[in-house]
């Protein structure tokens, strides 16, 4: 990676407060936002709308070498744009969020996102955002960090975010599908999620975002 090129890492489970913190970052620097997870969804999305058997690994790794998946930033938000039609709202279907595991665990698409994602950190500075982008994607970022947060708050966060979008909720099973994707994040054998050895774990539980960001910043400045 050119020396004139930052890549900062931001992992943790779902809930610990990672999007929120790495978009205001990004912005807070200048530099480019990379939403991982976003990528995973948008090839579920393609996956269940093509009606394809999601246990078929060979057919899930075809898929994603026919995929084009495209993030811009704009005030608004990160627009996500699969095969050119914009699905940043579809994306975050409860039906997609739940199908994600079987993208994320089929080693061969990892290969290909995680190589989509070196080539955008190779071009230019960036966040980047998910589960193992400190650990496998980027090995040797500037910077990583490792968000965490009780699993109570991360669930009162994602029931918070979505009733924000109208949805209704049923805490219960959130609660039980929370924990149900955090065992899968954390058993896959490929790409698992996991402290990276050099990162610097922040937990947010009693934290604001820009609390978090202050701190971030206050280590990157430190060199950590
Ligand atoms: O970050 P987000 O919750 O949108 O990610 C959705 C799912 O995509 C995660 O639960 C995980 O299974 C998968 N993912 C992954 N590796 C990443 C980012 C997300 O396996 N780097």
């Amino acid at each position: 990676m050119p020396q004139s090129v930052q890549v900062i890492t931001i992992d943790g489970p779902a809930g610990a407060g990672k999007s929120t913190v790495a978009k205001e970052l990004a912005l807070r620097l200048g530099v480019f936002y990379l939403d991982t997870g976003a990528m995973y969804r948008a090839l579920t999305l393609k996956a269940i709308r093509s009606g394809m058997n999601l246990e078929d690994a060979s057919g899930l790794v075809d898929l994603a070498r026919g995929t084009r998946i495209r993030l811009e930033n704009h005030n608004s938000g990160t627009k996500v744009l699969l095969d050119g039609e914009d699905v940043s709202d579809a994306i975050r279907s409860p039906e997609v969020t739940n199908k994600t595991f079987y993208i994320a665990r089929t080693g061969g698409v990892r290969e290909i996102l995680v190589g989509w994602q070196r080539e955008i950190g190779a071009r230019q500075s960036i966040v980047i955002e998910g589960r193992d982008v400190g650990t496998v994607v980027f090995p040797k970022a500037t910077h990583k960090f490792y968000l965490d947060a009780d699993f109570e708050e991360r669930a009162r966060r994602r029931i918070k975010e979505l009733r924000e979008k109208g949805k209704q909720i049923d805490e219960d099973s959130l609660k039980t599908e929370l924990k149900e994707r955090d065992h899968k994040d954390f058993t896959r054998s490929i790409g698992p999620l996991k402290i990276a050895d050099d990162a610097v774990v922040i937990d947010t539980t009693h934290m604001t975002v820009n609390g978090t960001v202050d701190e971030i910043l206050k280590h990157i400045k430190n060199g950590s």
